[in-house]
C-alpha cells in the first residue's frame, strides 16, 4: 500500500471514528417500504434472472457498514439471512453491534477492517450492499477488485458513486476548504464552524453560496460534514463507472433506480426532434442512453447500480414476450416486501368498499400514484398467502365476474384470462408483481 493510500485511509478512518454515519438514533426500526424494496436481494436477482430467491440462510455483506442502519435494513428486507457488516472505522463498527443488538438480531456478525482485506474474511456472498463507500475509496477499482473476489458465483453487487456532473459543486467547495487549511486531521466541530462563518460571510451571489450553501447546514452538522467537509471524495460519470466495473470484472446489471433513468422521457415530444438527433440517438447503447441522460438531466446525486459476474445472468424470455404456454406455466407472486399487515388490511377495505386500491401507498416505485379496480385488486388477495398458479388466479377472476356486464353472458375464458395476463403485466412492469415461467 503505497504511503498516500494509507494516509488517506487514516484521515478516513479518523473522520468516521470521530463522526460515525449515519447519526440514526439506536432505537429506529425501518420501516419505510421503498428503502427495504431496494435492499431486498429478491428485487436484484428478480431484475436480472426473472426467478424468485428465497433468501433464507443467504450471505448478505453490507461493505462500509458504519453505524450499521442499512445492515439493519438489509436484515429486515431479507428475513432468515445472514448479514455480516464490516467497517474501517472500529468506532462505527461498535456502534453497529450495539444498534442490531437493540433490535435483538441475531444472525450477523461486524468486523472492523478495509474492505480492501475481505478476501481474508474467508466468506462469500450473495450479495454485497456498498452504499456511499466506494467514491471514498484511494482506489475505487481495488475496492470492486475485492468484492468481486468475495461474490459468489450468481451473486449481486450493489455499489454506487458520486456523480460528478451533480456533485460537482461540494467537490469545488471541499478542494476550497483543503486549499485554504481545513481538513487536515479528522474533520471537527471547528471545522464545521468554520465553514460556516465562511458561507455566511461569502456575498449572496456568489455561485458557490447560491449552488452549494442551503439552510440546513446551519444546524445540521452532519449534513455539512458529508458535503463539504468529506475526506476522499470523488465524483464520476458514468463512462468512468463501467470502466471501473470492466478493469473489476464485473458486468454491469442496471441502475438500481432505472425507472427513473429513460432517456426519452426527457422529451416533450420525441416526435418533433430533429432528424438528426433522432438518428443519433437510435443507434445507441442503453449505457449510452444512460450517459446521455446524466449529460441532460444530472439530478442523480448517486450513480447507483447492480452489478455481478460477467455472463452469469440466467437466460430468460421477457414477460412481454411470453407465448400463451408461458402464461399458462407461469407462478404470480407478490413481491414480499408488499406481504405485510397493513397491505392486507387496505385491500380488503378496498375489495368490501368497493373503493379503487392504490398500490403505489405501499410501495411507491414511480412518482405518480397507481391504482387499481376493486374488483380487479381482489385478484391480487390470495397472493399474500402464496405464490398463484396463473390458471388459478384466472378461475378466481371468473368467479369475481361471471358475466359479461355489457351482454350479462357468462364471461368467455379467453377475454377473462386476457384480463388477468393485462394486469399482471401492468404490476409486474412496476415491479409489484414477480413472474416466473416453469417451462
Ligand atoms: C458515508 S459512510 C456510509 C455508511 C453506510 N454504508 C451508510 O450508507 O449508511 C462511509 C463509510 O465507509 C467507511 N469506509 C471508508 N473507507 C473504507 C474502506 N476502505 N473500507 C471499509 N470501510 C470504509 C467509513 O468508515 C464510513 O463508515
Amino acid at each position: 500500500m503505497s504511503i498516500q493510500t494509507s494516509d488517506l485511509l487514516e484521515k478516513l478512518r479518523q473522520q468516521f471514528d470521530n463522526t460515525p454515519y449515519p447519526r440514526i438514533p439506536l432505537e429506529s426500526f425501518p420501516t419505510d417500504p421503498n428503502r427495504l424494496y431496494i435492499h431486498s436481494l429478491v428485487t436484484a436477482y428478480y431484475h436480472r434472472n426473472r426467478k424468485v430467491i428465497s433468501t433464507k440462510d443467504r450471505m448478505i455483506l453490507d461493505a462500509g457498514c458504519g453505524t450499521g442502519y442499512k445492515s439493519l435494513e438489509l436484515a429486515v428486507a431479507n428475513p432468515g439471512a445472514r448479514i455480516v457488516g464490516i467497517d474501517l472505522s472500529e468506532e462505527s463498527v461498535k456502534l453497529a453491534r450495539q444498534r442490531l443488538e437493540f433490535h435483538n438480531v441475531e444472525n450477523v456478525e461486524f468486523h472492523a477492517m478495509p474492505l480492501e482485506e475481505l478476501p481474508s474474511l474467508g466468506m462469500e456472498f450473495d450479495y454485497i450492499n456498498n452504499d456511499e463507500v466506494l467514491y471514498l475509496l484511494p482506489d475505487s477499482v481495488v475496492g470492486l477488485r475485492a468484492m468481486q473476489s468475495v461474490l459468489k458465483p450468481d451473486g449481486i453487487l450493489r455499489t454506487n458513486f458520486h456523480s460528478s456532473l451533480q456533485r460537482d459543486v461540494y467537490l469545488r467547495s471541499q478542494k476550497f476548504f483543503k486549499l485554504v487549511g481545513l481538513m487536515e486531521g479528522a474533520s471537527c466541530e471547528s471545522d464545521v464552524e468554520l465553514v460556516r462563518q465562511t458561507m455566511r460571510n461569502l456575498k449572496n451571489d456568489v455561485f458557490i453560496k447560491t449552488t452549494a450553501w442551503r439552510p440546513i447546514f446551519e444546524t445540521d452538522d452532519e449534513r455539512l460534514l458529508v458535503n463539504h467537509l468529506l475526506q476522499g471524495d470523488k465524483g464520476w460519470t458514468l463512462p468512468q463507472f463501467f470502466q471501473a466495473l470492466d478493469a473489476a470484472e464485473l458486468e454491469f446489471i442496471n441502475m438500481s433506480d432505472w425507472r427513473t433513468w429513460d432517456l426519452l422521457s426527457l422529451f416533450q415530444d420525441v416526435d418533433e426532434l430533429p432528424i438528426t438527433i433522432i438518428m443519433g440517438l437510435a443507434d445507441k447503447s442503453y449505457e449510452e442512453q444512460l450517459h446521455l441522460f446524466e449529460l441532460l438531466h444530472p439530478v442523480h446525486r448517486l450513480l447507483d447500480i447492480w452489478c455481478g459476474h460477467p455472463r452469469a445472468a440466467h437466460t430468460y424470455t421477457p414477460v412481454s414476450e411470453w407465448t400463451e404456454q408461458h402464461w399458462e406455466n407461469s407462478i404470480v407472486h407478490l413481491h414480499p416486501q408488499l406481504i405485510t399487515a397493513a397491505f392486507k388490511e387496505d385491500l380488503i377495505t378496498c375489495i368490501t368498499q368497493l373503493k379503487t386500491f392504490e398500490i403505489s401507498q405501499h410501495l411507491n416505485i414511480t412518482d405518480s400514484p397507481i391504482t387499481i379496480d376493486s374488483l380487479m385488486a381482489a385478484c391480487l388477495l390470495p397472493l399474500l398467502d402464496a405464490p398463484q398458479g396463473m390458471s388459478d388466479l384466472v378461475q378466481r377472476w371468473q368467479k369475481l365476474r361471471p358475466l359479461n356486464p355489457v351482454t350479462l353472458e357468462a364471461a368467455d375464458e379467453k377475454d377473462s384470462f386476457e384480463m388477468a395476463k393485462q394486469l399482471l403485466l401492468q404490476l409486474e412492469n412496476l415491479g409489484y408483481i414477480l413472474l416466473e415461467c416453469t417451462v
